[in-house]
């Protein structure tokens, strides 16, 4: 596998007495151990169309540490997207074991991929994919309204996470009225607002200029070093992979070089 580490940013990572660290996660010499929070174990992923089999993920093992900041490179059609969304469980695996957040994702029912979902993991996507009726708090307000937690409640934690991507001032706004960086920042608020253990990004500044991106990326580096979310993101662009504390590279199905 090959991986790269940036100097500048290191991910606070937990630190038990469960498995020992890769060395590219060591930070002294000392032997450690992490606490792995996605681990997937010999993962293929198939599609079949008419009598045609395509395998897009081919046998593949990946351990992410809790508290990790890992950034996803590769060719296009390389099945990126395919393995965020088989992490995030809105797919699931041909077969191979896939263990995420504690959940066992090949024996759990389309159910209770809903409820880790919502539980665990926080989504974001290249064109934001936000709701154009709706305002910024309205969109942000979206995913707990699939959760118990009551109108007024609903409203603070969306006001709070729009604070936390420094839009406090623009909850009123709908997304035409935005820029796209924040547009992504509002997804980005969307994205935490049940507080997830895992933070999947599809290339989340693919749409976005240097300036707009150099700042959401600074804002996943402030979720990933204050807020200890993991955060896995994929991207095209090497200066994005840069802000990550490691990257990995997928080609044809497979992590390698
Ligand atoms: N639901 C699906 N049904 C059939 N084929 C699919 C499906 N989803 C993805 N594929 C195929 O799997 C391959 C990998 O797709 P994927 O979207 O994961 O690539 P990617 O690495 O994210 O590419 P890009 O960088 O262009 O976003 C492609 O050949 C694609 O056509
Ligand atoms: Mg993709």
């Amino acid at each position: 596998m090959s991986t790269t580490q940036s100097s500048d940013t290191e991910a606070p990572i937990e630190e038990t007495a469960q498995v020992e660290v890769p060395a590219q996660y060591r930070r002294s010499a000392a032997p450690a151990a992490l606490k792995m929070i996605i681990e997937l174990k010999n993962v293929t992923k198939t599609f079949t169309r008419g009598s045609e089999t395509l395998t897009v993920l081919d046998g593949l093992t990946l351990d992410v540490p809790e508290g990790s900041f890992e950034a996803l490179m590769g060719p296009s059609g390389s099945g990126k997207s395919t393995l965020l969304n088989l992490i995030a469980g809105l797919d699931r695996p041909t077969s191979g074991a896939a263990q995420v957040a504690g959940a066992d994702l090949m024996k759990m029912s389309d159910g209770d991929l809903a409820t880790f979902r919502s539980r665990h993991i926080g989504f974001i996507f290249q064109a934001y994919n936000l709701m154009p009726v709706l305002t910024a708090l309205e969109n942000v307000e979206l995913p707990l309204l699939l959760t118990k937690v009551s109108s007024s409640e609903r409203r603070k934690r969306a006001q709070t996470a729009l604070r936390v991507v420094g839009l406090e001032d623009r909850m009123g706004h709908y997304p035409r009225q935005l820029s796209g960086g924040q547009e992504q920042r509002v997804a980005i608020a969307r994205a935490i607002v049940n507080d997830p253990t895992i933070i999947v990004a599809d290339e989340p500044t693919g749409d976005l200029d240097r300036k707009a991106a150099d700042d959401i990326l600074t804002l996943l580096t402030k979720l990933n070093t204050e807020f200890k979310k993991t955060i896995l993101m994929v991207t095209h662009d090497p200066a994005a992979a840069e802000r990550a504390t490691m990257t990995r590279h997928l080609d044809k199905g497979k992590l390698g070089a």
